[in-house]
């Protein structure tokens, strides 16, 4: 049964596009309102002024409020882009995009706002049947979610309006976890279909700065026999980070070399940020001002703000008109045969805003001459600096000027629709790709994410660090970001900020074969992160190769998934819903119909222990004798329970469940001389 409560008057976000046909719809206006699971209360004394550009507001400060009790072993699964665990119970997060290169267990919020979460009761003494329900809050701005945090059984949500939809769904099934998804899953309509050889192996690096030095990639590539499908241009390829733009000087005849690279099999991508830099020399901004298309403050001047360029401008893409146009500009480069683009700096990302830099510089000039800082003003004036960077105060500065459902236009402020920029800046790309280029498959994805956004691309996990901890919290954001939608999915691997270490990017790698999305990128000014910038580049090229191998599974995984509502990452619980150990466990995954991995995320081990919820085949893959690159795996029956399994950081196990086996494909070096005809098939 799926409930939708309407409270206020919600803004329409198009998250959810296809309501069951038996859902049960309630409009409550009145407050303290008992739902299907939980209640609201609704504090009638804030509606009116509270302030919601504050995403440090106090609970109290909530103007709407759902609540529930938790059982003590409840857990709680969803959520999508967060920090920490795959059950999310005991902290409190935020949905609200946030362009942060910070992951640290503390944050509240990364770049996606994703709020769709199940509360899961394992069977016990009161329920001889393990029982769920899960929530998703149709809302687009700012939403706090604690999860017993502030009290150990209290599940509760506050948003700063009362303005919301909010779905409950409940299933009757023996697998009730993932039937709960699946219901969501269809609600949201089906997660995008990226081309085959976005399936392939990715490099990228912030930034290779000529077309000489993406050339040196791809030959190194090609020396040391690694596959490759793409390589990334970053910033630095565009005229001053103007989007669609080329530097010519860099990257002299674009289409010739792009043309160069798709012969070998390799696509290069693109980046677009958000951003237009205000330049009114520079077309794309002097057309966005000119048809109005831009964010505008309260007094109707256009809003600016620095990114990358310097001061820019922010295009209107919750507007439609304006959505269509920018969109049509990813044309400049589909004209020279580009065919993949990744979105970025979308939540948006503001270094600072015009009015706020200002009014900072007038106040440090004040206190020029005081070197004598005590704590105090010491910490204060730091933080007036780094505050700059986004602000609240910014994001509620500035207008999106929309159609309501009567077709009337009404400006709304940004703080309120916050977590639609980047989903909607992703949608004006992929409507107008598919409105140009209706017959061509395109690789897009993006930093910023809001459900419904999984529509129209994929994403990935942003600037994380070449940390072990990264890597593990990489395995766990999966499934979360499935339930949400998002199955072309992936982190930068080996670690966006810091030196990597050899170690870390082989067991990244190894890890990173089943992500749908498998992409090497390193920040500026890290050590070179490409696999041949290693010794013993052997062992890259294997782990790479058997990705290869297993592409037919993988694709074959991925589009069962996307057409029935499935996950491709599954906790382990969700399909052993009665194993104690299964429900804990926070390091191994389900992946698709057959697998589980177990990867290793710990430094200087030789191994690791594997839960195995009933008794599996273990597939191990130890050398380029036994199977990496051409030849088959050991394969080994092992019990329920739990082992120890020896692996070095150049070999590779996993799971196949009984009665299953999984096709492997010979070695290519590129996913378009793949043949997925001749497959062997490991495993019975
Ligand atoms: C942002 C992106 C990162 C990119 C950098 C420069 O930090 O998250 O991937 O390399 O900007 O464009």
């Amino acid at each position: 049964m799926v409930y939708k409560y309407t409270f206020g008057k919600p803004f329409e976000t198009e998250s959810v596009i296809d309501e069951p046909a038996e859902i049960n719809r309630i409009n409550c206006q009145q407050q303290d309102q008992n739902l299907a699971f939980g209640n609201v209360s609704i504090n009638q004394n804030l509606l009116q002024n509270c302030n919601s550009s504050i995403p440090s507001l106090e609970l109290s400060d909530f103007a709407f409020k759902y609540n529930y009790r938790l059982g003590d072993d409840d857990l709680i699964f969803g959520l999508g882009e967060t920090t920490r665990g795959i059950n999310k119970r005991g902290f409190l997060f935020k949905s609200w995009c946030s362009d942060d290169p910070s992951h640290t267990e503390d944050k509240t919020s990364l770049y996606g706002a994703h709020n769709f979460l199940i509360v899961y009761t394992p069977a016990g003494k009161t329920n001889p049947n393990p029982k769920a329900f899960a929530l998703f809050f149709d809302y687009p701005g700012l939403l706090q979610i604690d999860c017993g945090y502030t009290s150990k059984n209290a599940l509760t949500v506050s948003a700063p309006s009362a303005d919301i939809n909010i779905y409950i769904i409940e299933e009757n099934h023996s697998f009730v976890l993932n039937a709960i998804c699946k219901t969501f899953r269809k609600m949201i309509g089906k997660s995008y279909l990226p081309p085959f050889w976005a399936f392939g192996y990715q490099q990228s690096r912030w930034s290779y700065y000529t077309a000489d030095e993406v050339r040196n990639v791809l030959k190194n590539y090609q020396k040391a026999g690694i596959p490759l499908d793409a390589i990334y241009l970053d910033i630095d390829y565009m005229q001053g980070y103007r989007d669609f733009t080329i530097d010519e000087k860099k990257f002299p005849n674009f289409a010739y070399f792009v043309q160069e690279l798709k012969d070998q099999g390799v696509h290069p991508v693109p980046i677009i940020d958000a951003g237009v830099k205000a330049d009114p020399e520079y077309s794309v901004d002097r057309e966005g001002i000119e048809k109005g298309y831009f964010c505008k403050k309260e007094d109707g001047s256009v809003f600016t703000a620095g990114v990358w360029p310097g001061k820019s401008h922010f295009p209107d893409f919750l507007n439609d008109e304006a959505r269509a146009w920018f969109g049509d500009y990813y044309n400049f480069l589909t004209k020279k045969g580009i065919d993949g683009f990744w979105n970025d700096m979308n939540e948006p990302a503001l270094f600072y805003s015009e009015d706020g830099i200002k009014k900072v510089f007038a106040e440090l000039k004040e206190s020029l001459d005081d070197t004598n800082l005590d704590i105090n003003s010491f910490f204060g004036l730091r933080d007036k600096v780094a505050r700059l960077a986004n602000n609240p105060k910014d994001y509620a500065s500035f207008y999106h000027t929309v159609k309501n459902a009567a077709g009337e236009t009404q400006k709304i402020s940004h703080d309120k629709v916050h977590n639609m920029y980047g989903y909607m800046m992703t949608r004006s790309a992929a409507e107008a790709l598919q409105r140009n280029l209706p017959d061509k498959e395109i690789l897009l994805f993006s930093r910023a994410s809001m459900i419904g956004m999984h529509r129209y691309s994929g994403i990935w996990t942003g600037d994380n660090c070449a940390w072990w901890e990264h890597l593990r919290l990489s395995l766990r954001q999966m499934p979360g970001l499935n339930m949400c939608g998002f199955l072309y999915c992936g982190s930068d691997i080996g670690g966006f900020g810091c030196n990597t270490s050899r170690e870390l990017l082989l067991r990244w790698l190894a890890f990173a074969m089943w992500t749908p999305l498998m992409r090497n990128h390193t920040a500026a000014g890290t050590r070179a992160q490409e696999c041949y910038a290693f010794e013993q580049v052997e062992d890259f090229r294997q782990i790479i190769s058997l990705r290869y191998r297993l592409i037919p599974h993988i694709y074959s995984e991925f589009v069962y998934a996307r057409q029935e509502n499935e996950l491709l990452f599954k906790p382990l619980c969700f399909e052993y819903p009665e194993d104690k150990i299964a429900l804990q466990t926070e390091d191994q995954l389900m992946f698709g119909r057959s697998i589980m991995i177990a990867p290793v995320v710990e430094p200087n081990v030789r191994g690791r222990f594997v839960y195995l919820p009933e008794a599996m085949q273990m597939v191990f893959f130890s050398s380029s004798a036994c199977g990496l690159e051409s030849g088959l795996p050991q394969i080994t029956e092992m019990e329920k329970g739990v082992h120890f399994v020896e692996c070095e950081p150049n070999q590779v196990f996993f799971f196949i469940k009984k009665g299953h086996s999984v096709p492997l494909a010979m070695p290519a070096p590129c996913t378009a001389k793949l043949n997925c005809n001749d497959l062997t098939y490991i495993g019975k």
